[in-house]
């Protein structure tokens, strides 16, 4: 679930674990730890906290010519799945002899079943986790060869893992694998480190491999020797990341939310770059390898996704059933393998994701595949787990990004969603004509975002006088009802206010009997179609003393009559509103966030990337 570094090479272990280990704090996290290997002894240290707790620790209780001297260590960042986040439940764990070590990132599922069969044999564990079940079954299967025990261990295992496993014996290798959980190999000089992300790793090496599920492979200092769990020699890719290590830091914002969302109208080009063809009013999404033919066959789409990304394809419902006439449903990934989710012929399964690595998202790609369906990936992270697996789709090209609450990835999702949905309506019955205007809508949008960026001190005021609630409401209609739930989630998640969003009309047949003076209401009145019907629900509200501000388009004055206070965007399409509506709520929810001091890159209990169900 969180995150994991290794190393194996001629430099001290210590600093590059470390260094690591704070590449990957964005991740959130709640204990850290580390063990190293050095003249056949095994070195642990480990505790809940952060990562510079750790740092101290090793600098109190390790002296310099050890700290340097060690060539090989693991490390790990833990988002507890099983057992309270303790110093015992922390990573490193160890087998029954003490002399081997393995960090663990997922849920090992027949914990139980394995652990009571250990037991019999007489193991005594240290802590409540799953993850130490599998190091004592590693350690059972030991006979000297390490890479041995680890594939045989796993072969008995139910769940995910991404591990990386050293022992005292074999001081010169590391044994990792994973299935469901994601690490990477980058292949330095004489020195090789694995991560579970390659932020960890860039600043040492840009040559990287991602293992596949079911991969296991020894790292020593020239490299990595990759096989599957019976042993047979597998070939990887090495591919080149581009990322420079400045990509992944702040750049001067206060918090990665914020530079991520002032970074939104580059992101969206970016995304954009290369793929309006407004000549034949068209989009080039050369990822999805479908012909027109194809594209212009299917029937029926279903999106899947969790969180913001199924926002995303909330609205992404909108442009398929306005630009491409096609019946759009929209499920949460966790519940469709535990349906009987129908899949026709000609339907085709859209997964959205922005880490690429979300468990439930993963299982849905898995499940409608199994089935026969024809499914694409809309992905940030290239490379990511569910962008291999479906093989084809759409990658955002938003660039890294850490804040736990998504920004970019939404709104560069929904570009490229608006563009899909064009590219197949145009295979379908969307006029050049049509086609080429909605080609000019979408070239405006990161002008649109930067004009509502340009409004931050607007903002800043309507937050400071809101900072203070306990609950609030964001109310929306048409593709602005998706736009309120993700204000709400946005708020929610890094300010710990209670926030719901609703759709507008809903709000009577049962929440409104919250609204009082201490429930203020965000009520989205930018989308011209449904404005009437918003003022008649801002007055509903009104009359229940719920404060409202009003989310309106630049010069409709009269909008602004009916509410308390007022976040202004540009005058834009219906298409394309929802993108800057969005970003003013993400300066909302940052500015509330901030004046109340909230950890906003780290919210608690939030990991970056949900790699379990
Ligand atoms: C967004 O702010 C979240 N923290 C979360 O809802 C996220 O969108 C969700 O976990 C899905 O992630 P994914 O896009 O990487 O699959
Ligand atoms: N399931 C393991 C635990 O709770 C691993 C959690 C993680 O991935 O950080 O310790």
């Amino acid at each position: 679930m969180c995150g994991i570094v290794g190393y194996v090479g001629g430099r001290g272990a210590t600093d590059v674990l470390l260094g690591g280990l704070k590449r990957l704090e964005y991740r959130g996290y709640d204990s850290a730890g580390l063990a190293l290997v050095e003249g056949q002894k095994l070195h642990i240290l480990k505790g809940t906290g952060k990562v510079r707790d750790l740092e101290q620790s090793v600098y109190a209780q390790w002296d310099a010519g050890f700290r340097d001297g060690a060539r090989m260590g693991i490390a790990h960042t833990r988002w507890a799945t099983h057992g309270s986040p303790t110093a015992e439940n922390a990573h490193p764990h160890t087998d029954q002899t003490g002399h081997l070590a393995m960090v663990h990132n997922g849920i090992i599922e027949n914990y139980v079943a394995l652990r009571t069969q250990l037991k019999a044999k007489g193991h005594m564990f240290a802590s409540q986790t799953d993850s130490e079940v599998l190091i004592h079954l590693i350690g059972e299967l030991y006979k000297g060869n390490l890479f041995e025990a680890v594939s045989a261990a796993l072969k008995h295992v139910e769940g995910t893992y991404g591990i990386a496993v050293v022992s005292a014996n074999e001081p010169d290798q590391m044994v990792v694998a994973r299935k469901g959980s994601p690490l990477v190999i980058g292949l330095g000089e004489n020195e090789t480190i694995v991560a579970s992300d390659v932020s960890a790793i860039i600043a040492h090496t840009r040559q990287v491999i991602f293992l596949d599920d079911d991969d296991v492979a020894v790292l020593t200092a020239q490299g990595a020797d990759i096989r599957n769990l019976h042993n047979i020699p597998v070939s990887r890719e090495v591919a080149q990341v581009d990322w420079d290590v400045g990509a992944a830091e702040k750049g001067g914002f206060e918090h990665f939310m914020l530079k991520e969302i002032f970074e939104q109208p580059e992101a969206l080009e970016n995304t954009l770059r290369g793929r309006l063809d407004e000549a034949m009013g068209t989009a080039i999404l050369s990822g999805l390898s479908l012909s027109p033919r194809e594209l212009a066959g299917i029937r029926r789409l279903v999106i899947v996704a969790c969180g913001t990304s199924l926002n995303a394809g909330m609205v992404g419902k909108y442009y398929f059933e306005e630009l491409a006439d096609l019946p759009t449903e929209v499920e949460q990934a966790a519940e469709y393998r535990y349906r009987n989710p129908i899949i026709q012929p000609d339907d085709m399964v859209i997964a959205i994701s922005q880490s690429g690595e979300t468990a439930d998202t993963l299982a849905a790609v898995r499940e409608a595949k199994q089935r026969g369906a024809l499914v694409v990936g809309l992905c940030n992270v290239v490379g990511s787990t569910i962008a291999r697996e479906t093989g084809r789709g759409v990658y955002l090209h938003a660039g890294p990004e850490i804040g736990v609450a998504s920004t970019k990835a939404f709104t560069c999702q929904l570009a490229v969603l608006l563009m899909m949905a064009l590219k197949i309506g145009r295979c379908r019955r969307l006029s050049r004509q049509r086609g080429s205007e909605i080609c000019e809508e979408i070239r405006q949008i990161p002008a649109l975002v930067r004009s509502v960026l340009k409004r931050n001190d607007e903002i800043i005021a309507v937050a400071g006088e809101y900072a203070k609630v306990r609950d609030f409401f964001f109310l929306g209609r048409g593709c602005m009802y998706p736009v309120a739930l993700e204000g709400a989630l946005k708020l929610k998640e890094i300010s710990y206010i209670h926030a719901e969003g609703y759709h507008a009309a809903e709000l009577k047949h049962g929440p409104i009997a919250l609204l009082d003076d201490q429930v203020p209401v965000m009520a989205l009145m930018n989308d011209l179609a449904g404005r009437e019907k918003m003022v008649s629900n801002v007055q509903e509200c009104r009359a229940r003393n719920a404060p409202v501000v009003g989310v309106i388009t630049e010069g409709d004055d009269s909008a602004a009559q009916h509410v308390n206070g007022v976040i202004h965007v540009p005058r834009c399409s219906r298409l394309t509103a929802p993108i800057p509506t969005v970003v003013a709520l993400q300066l909302f929810a940052y500015h509330v966030a901030r004046i109340r001091g909230c950890p906003i890159d780290q919210p608690r209990n939030l990991a970056k990337s949900v790699t379990v169900e």
